[in-house]
């Protein structure tokens, strides 16, 4: 790969995950005010962390994060993740999964929990999301953030794919059959509805990756300021309804009832 297209890939990948970090970096940051102590840790659980690229930039802001993970590979990586980041006090993994949540982390243990790219690879969402409730304190904060429906349809009719886009709008779980590697994606409204009946209110929307993935990487490259401009242009789209409904992800910041 040339370095032109390396620095263009790099830029798509620093504006994927941009609208996340900034929304669960003001969270923490609210939460850390309210609770009237500045320096005080929040307890951070994720999720399904995996190799713990989102654990280590939370505990870099100075919280205590659990990673629970089903993966023995991912929570190798995440020692040394957290090794390379100075963190290793501040990040633990747990081999563990949504069902052994309650044992990990214990009722009402933590105030965060972080459940990303989770719910569309669990046998049962709405269990994993219960497990969640159980966990938070009340008034305590999930973040979700999944892989929307409506952009599986777009991408692959825009890819040229259009069986596969018909059969995605078909599917109830929003794939287009055995070749698709994601196994479920979800409509804002049923995932609202789901946090609803686990016990969240309130949810705060935001559509992730709205055009992203629909230009090169070359683009960003070669166009002076591009970068910068995409990155704008999607913390603008991120809260505007007619866009959300096109987003890649959807990601939502959710209050323990
Ligand atoms: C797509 S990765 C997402 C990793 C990370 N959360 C992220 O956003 O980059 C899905 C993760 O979910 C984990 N996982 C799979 N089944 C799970 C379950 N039943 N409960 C919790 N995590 C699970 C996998 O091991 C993997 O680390």
């Amino acid at each position: 790969m040339l370095e032109g297209q390396r620095s263009g890939e790099r830029h798509r990948s620093a504006i994927r995950s941009a609208v996340v970090w900034e929304a669960l970096q003001a969270l923490l940051h609210a939460r850390r005010v309210a609770a009237g102590s500045a320096g005080e840790p929040l307890r951070v659980v994720d999720l399904g962390g995996g190799t713990g690229g989102l654990a280590v930039q939370v505990a870099s802001l100075g919280h205590q994060v659990l990673v629970v993970d089903p993966s023995p590979d991912a929570l190798a990586s995440l020692e040394s993740r957290a090794a390379e980041g100075g963190v290793t006090a501040s990040v633990r993994g747990v081999l563990g999964d949504a069902s052994t949540l309650g044992d990990a982390v214990g009722e009402q243990g933590c105030d965060v929990v972080i459940c990303h790219g989770v719910l569309e690879v669990v046998d049962a969402p709405a269990e994993a999301l219960r497990a969640a409730a159980a966990v938070l304190v009340p008034g305590g904060s999930l973040s979700v953030l999944v892989a929307q429906r409506s952009a599986a349809v777009l991408g692959r009719a825009l890819a040229g794919h259009l069986g596969d886009a018909r059969a995605a709008l078909a599917d109830p779980d929003g794939t287009w059959g055995s070749t698709d590697p994601t196994p479920r994606r979800f409509s804002r409204d049923q995932l609202e509805t789901l946090l609803f009946d686990a016990g969240f209110d309130r949810p705060d929307v935001r559509g992730v990756r709205v055009f992203v993935d629909h230009l090169s990487g070359a683009v960003l490259d070669t166009e002076p300021g591009a970068a910068a401009a995409l990155r704008a242009l999607e913390a603008e789209v991120a809260t505007h309804p007619d866009f959300m409904a096109i987003a890649t992800q959807l990601h939502l910041l959710a209050t323990r009832r």
